[in-house]
């Protein structure tokens, strides 16, 4: 079979089917612990293409943007697969975000369709995600079509736009359940189990990917077909060492990039099996289970986890895993260390993985599967195969020695480089290419070792400048969170009014348990105490702190949050704006 000049979904499911149609493509860990539901190559294709149909018969067509809105599960995996298949643009909107910006996004993007579930489930809580579209879509004349799949056996009100994925005639939706797979019956049982691949062009668009907005409004940064399925494939491959019989865990949602390039695009496209974690995982209990080969998680979780203590991992049989992963932000050495010592009884490597929504997939990553490479604690290390980075000054110039800090720039286009923000191209270019002529611009700052490794440093706009000296927030944090008391913190700095010196703020979580902390205020010189006041740290949807917003409240500019959609929790951001009042 010739699979050139195919899309997406050839390279994903058909080719795999052809070797080996039974293998598992998907485990999904559902939200109800230990249950779980294996999904082979050829049941996904069905599904893909028996979607896709739908789709089509609804009226989509090539190039039409798509928003879904669901929950990891096999039927939002198919959903991706199918818009690819006939050739329209997925935007995946993570199903935690509110009515208001799910209708921004289905806006922004000129989306007609709009895939999601009745109900969510996370952590036994139910969901209303339909509900959620429904407000949302009331703000969207432009929608035409909402595809509802049924993930719990509730019934919700339906409406004239809603088309019901799976609906059972005869046959109770709980049957479904018993049988544990995503039955395509309904709409979807009407349509062939065979769907053509639509020949796209390799620069055409594959989807839209809204950035999780810790600054300012939401970017849909469009990937495109061949470029991003070539990196997210051979990253998957080299940075994990993936081989054909492993079970890749990422824990990450579909909404985000994580989710698309290493729980969907890489994995499949390598032909492997991956696991789609619904819940939060009660990790290491999957590990275990699941015989887990590849880890893959943000530092946020292994840190707390940290806190609860060894045993806790200890009591959970980890001997299948094989190589450990770090993403999103910042990992600490101490996280690291107990990762590597505790988690992969210093058997896996961990690899500290740097990249972004922008660049599709990995950029800097320790390489394992390249043998003997050394792997330092708390740093991403060496650039991935084609990615040329650059370190530049705030004048521009281009840093050419090793033990030197600098703007973390990329020098040449790689394949899985995001190719412009959807319907704005300027900014897309004011963004990235033009604060640095010639350089595409990370926004974030990088530290060179002087063996000529990269170390990751923070945000740029969340830098510190504490008495002449430039410190990113990542290196304050990894001292702070140093301290047994503290699980993480989110360190800021403002403008001191006399000395014209930075000052800081850091905010510690002491007890875990119920995830309160103490706000510390210090100076540059001397230290001075606040009284402590119990806070949350705010933070994305996504987990990220939003330091911009302890930032502008310690500034006393609490009325200019600016933008927070992305926040996750509105209470802690008033208890934080009370708490700085009280200072002394
Ligand atoms: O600041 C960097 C941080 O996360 C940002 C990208 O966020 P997002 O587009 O949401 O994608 C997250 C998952 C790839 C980066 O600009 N970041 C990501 N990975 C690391 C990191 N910071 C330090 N170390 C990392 N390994």
């Amino acid at each position: 079979v010739n699979y050139t000049g195919f899309s997406f979904p050839v390279n994903c499911l058909d080719r795999h089917v052809h070797v080996a149609p039974d293998k598992v493509a998907l485990i999904w860990e559902k939200d109800e612990p230990g249950e779980q539901v294996q999904v082979t190559y050829r049941e996904l294709l069905e599904l893909t293409c028996r979607l896709g149909n739908t789709l089509k018969r609804q009226g989509v067509k090539q190039g039409d943007r798509v928003t879904i809105y669901m929950p990891p599960c096999p039927l939002a995996v198919a959903s991706m697969l199918a818009c690819a298949r006939i050739g329209a643009v997925h935007a995946v909107v993570f199903a935690g975000f509110s009515a208001e910006s799910l209708a921004d996004r289905i806006r922004d993007a000129q989306s007609e369709t709009v895939i999601t579930v009745n109900q969510g489930l996370r952590g036994g809580k139910i969901i209303e995600l339909k509900k959620t579209v429904d407000q949302a879509v009331k703000q969207c004349p432009g929608v035409k079509r909402v595809l509802v799949s049924m993930r719990t056996t509730s019934k919700v009100p339906m409406t004239a736009l809603d088309v019901p994925l799976e609906e059972v005639r005869g046959c109770p939706a709980i049957l479904l359940l018993l049988l544990g797979k995503v039955l395509a019956l309904g709409e979807m049982m009407k349509e062939d189990a065979y769907c053509e691949p639509a020949v796209m062009d390799s620069e055409d668009m594959l989807f839209l990917l809204y950035t999780s907005g810790s600054t300012g409004k939401p970017k849909g940064l469009v990937h495109s077909q061949a470029g991003y399925l070539l990196f997210a494939a051979l990253t998957h491959k080299y940075v994990f060492d993936y081989q054909d019989r492993d079970i890749f865990g990422c824990v990450a949602d579909i909404g985000w990039i994580t989710g698309h390039t290493y729980v969907v695009y890489g994995p499949l496209c390598n032909g492997g099996t991956t696991v789609l974690f619904e819940s939060t995982p009660v990790y290491p209990n999957p590990v275990e289970r699941l015989r887990i080969n590849q880890f893959y998680g943000a530092p946020t979780a292994i840190r707390l986890l940290l806190r609860y203590g060894d045993e806790w991992v200890k009591k959970y049989d980890r001997s299948s895993l094989k190589m450990l992963g770090s993403v999103g932000e910042p990992i600490n050495k101490e996280a690291w260390e107990w990762y590597f010592r505790v988690v992969g009884e210093t058997r896996c490597p961990v690899v500290d993985t740097w990249w972004q929504t922008e660049t599709g997939g990995i950029c800097i990553s320790p390489r394992p599967s390249n043998p003997g490479a050394e792997i330092l604690p708390g740093m991403a290390m060496r650039p991935f195969f084609g990615i040329s980075p650059s370190l530049l000054d705030d004048k521009g110039n281009v840093l050419l020695e090793n033990d030197v800090s600098g703007a973390l720039c990329i020098s040449q286009a790689w394949p899985g480089m995001a190719r412009t923000i959807y319907n704005d191209h300027k900014r897309f270019l004011k963004t990235y290419l033009t604060s640095y002529p010639g350089f595409f611009f990370t926004g974030d700052g990088v530290y060179r070792t002087s063996e000529g490794y990269y170390q990751l440093t923070g945000r740029l706009d969340d830098t510190i400048s504490i008495s002449g000296h430039r410190l990113g927030t990542a290196e304050v944090e990894n001292v702070v969170n140093h301290h047994v008391a503290v699980a993480e913190s989110a360190v800021i700095g403002y403008p001191h009014e006399i000395k014209g010196e930075g000052k800081m703020l850091s905010f510690l979580p002491q007890n875990i348990s119920q995830g309160y902390g103490t706000a510390v205020g210090s100076g540059t010189g001397s230290s001075a105490v606040s009284t402590p006041y119990s806070i949350r740290l705010p933070k994305t949807r996504s987990g990220k702190i939003m330091r911009r917003v302890l930032r502008k409240i310690v500034e006393d500019k609490a009325n200019e949050l600016g933008d927070l959609t992305t926040l996750d929790d509105h209470e802690a951001v008033q208890q934080i704006i009370e708490g700085h009042k009280h200072l002394v």
